[in-house]
């Protein structure tokens, strides 16, 4: 295949220097902060993992405001954050079959959306690009719970302002529990064995602020701290682990390399744990996790790492080499710690194994579409990704499809470089990949998928329950440098196609 010459393929081909880095594991501030959901001290040199309070509506208030987080060597930077947090927002809890409400403020300067990110939901209360909430003005949604049990997210959606606005900070967690997750005895205990866990980076410009243009950061932060370390008990531990990042991906696993067990996906559990001894996870993407503590020595450590060496550059996004302001970062082509886990006394309710199945995921094939349609990943020289030649426009409607439908779509990447494919509305089944098998840790519920260039991804969803002839929803590269600059189509779900 014949590439056009973009940006990227000159910062690679003049890729000549060796790698300068610092350590991202060395260079946060010292701390023995004992603030935080562990009370316990925390290791010199380590702060202790944020946990973000649990909201349990159902009614939920949000306010988006200006606020500051503690960073490198200490010093304060300004950022914004949801309900008064440094960084990353509440968790928001909620229930199948539970009708829930929002009132989110927005306290900044300029205006912002709230997404709900993997939620099923009508249209108008998705916090899209046209869900605008002017500053000081407050947007009132509400929804029944149709989702699986599983971990969701918000962040600021508004057009062109994406990338900026999580790059400040601003975002959350949401978890779905159901019935069928419950009764499975898996760790979930909020906090102790059930670990909420963002991973995102940030740059520093030369005020010592966070540098909001930048793609890849510097220094990696896990639920907005850096050098952060949890204290887990000699048990069975659930990760709830979101890529937040503005592009990087993560290839996950730790130091000692033992195995884990993938538990869940975007959209819901597997139909049985699968297991790991690493997991890419891309932009936009969850994967719930358990990891066995059992037979640690109180008082030991294990480090999550990614495992960003030696990728393939023109794939691998966070694998530029050095050299370009733009794509530069000192985590670039190298492995670092994501999370120091401490081994603390074991809980009195501790879960020791896991089982063997969990749920029934009946995630459609590819003979159940009845519809499909093909996403081409394009672009040109010195231009931005987009779909299908063209740049996103909020005013022009690029797909249109039948409510009830069960539709195969192909995403097709005919460029450069990798992305993160997600679309609002649904949850959907990954049927094929060129490039190979699907694995088993994607053969769950997912509404965000990582395509390589020259390949072809096929997922099969259903769009059920929610038509408008008005209001849209998206599909867009969670690169939010990518969406923001136009890598980004919407479509409508009507009763008449
Ligand atoms: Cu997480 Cu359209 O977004
Ligand atoms: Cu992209």
């Amino acid at each position: 295949m014949n590439h056009p010459v973009t940006r990227r393929d000159l910062l690679i081909a003049a890729a000549i220097t060796p790698l300068i880095v610092a350590c991202g594991s060395d260079s946060g501030q010292a701390s023995t902060t004992t603030t935080g959901p562990s009370r316990a001290r925390s290791t010199a040199g380590f702060n202790p993992l944020w946990i973000p309070p649990l909201l349990t509506g159902p009614h939920f208030d949000l306010e988006l405001a200006a606020s500051s987080a503690t960073l490198l060597d200490g010093k304060k930077v300004d950022t914004i954050a949801y309900n008064g947090a440094a960084m990353w927002g509440p968790t928001l809890e909620m229930h199948t079959g539970d009708t829930v409400s929002a009132n989110v403020t927005n306290k900044l300067g300029e205006d912002t959306t709230t997404h709900w990110h993997g939620i099923h939901l009508p249209a108008e209360m998705d916090g899209g690009p046209h869900q605008v909430i002017k500053p000081g003005a407050t947007w009132k949604p509400n929804w029944t719970v149709k989702n699986r049990a599983a971990t969701y997210w918000y962040h600021p959606h508004a057009h062109k302002l994406t990338w900026k606005q999580m790059n400040q900070g601003a975002g959350g967690f949401i978890i779905i529990r159901d019935d069928k997750e419950a009764a499975l005895g898996l760790p979930h205990t909020y906090g102790v064995d059930d670990i909420p866990l963002v991973l995102t980076s940030r740059a520093f410009g030369t005020d010592g602020q966070i540098d909001t243009g930048r793609i890849y950061g510097d220094y990696l932060l896990a639920n907005g701290v850096m050098n952060a370390e949890l204290k887990a008990p000699a048990q069975m531990v659930r990760f709830r682990i979101l890529n937040a990042e503005i592009e990087r991906a993560y290839t996950i696993g730790f130091d000692d390399d033992r195995k884990f067990w993938v538990v869940g996906t975007d959209g819901g559990l597997l139909d049985a744990p699968v297991e790991r001894q690493r997991l890419l996870v891309f932009p936009g993407e969850r994967y719930e996790i358990v990891v066995d503590l059992g037979a640690d020595t109180v008082g030991s450590s294990i480090r999550m790492r990614s495992y960003n060496t030696g990728q393939n550059q023109r794939a691998y996004p966070g694998s530029e080499p050095d050299g370009n302001p733009q794509f530069s970062s000192k985590l670039n082509n190298r492995d670092f710690d994501l999370l120091r886990i401490s081994v603390t006394d074991r809980t009195s309710k501790a879960v020791n194994t896991l089982p063997t199945t969990l749920v029934s995921t009946g995630l459609w094939n590819a003979a159940d579409a009845t519809q499909e349609r093909t996403i081409t990943i394009n672009g040109t020289p010195g231009n931005p990704f987009y779909f299908d030649s063209s740049v996103y426009s909020m005013d022009r409607i690029d797909q249109r499809v039948k409510l009830g439908t069960t539709e195969a779509w192909h995403i097709q990447n005919t460029f450069v470089f990798s992305h993160a494919f997600h679309i609002h509305d649904v949850q959907f089944a990954i049927v094929e990949r060129s490039t190979g098998p699907v694995p088993d840790h994607e053969k769950g519920w997912k509404d965000t998928l990582h395509i390589v260039p020259n390949e072809l991804v096929t997922f099969v969803a259903k769009f059920d329950d929610y038509a408008s002839d008005e209001h849209p929803f998206m599909y867009h590269c969670h690169m939010a440098n990518h969406e923001d600059e136009g890598m980004m189509g919407q479509f409508l779900v009507t009763t008449d196609g």
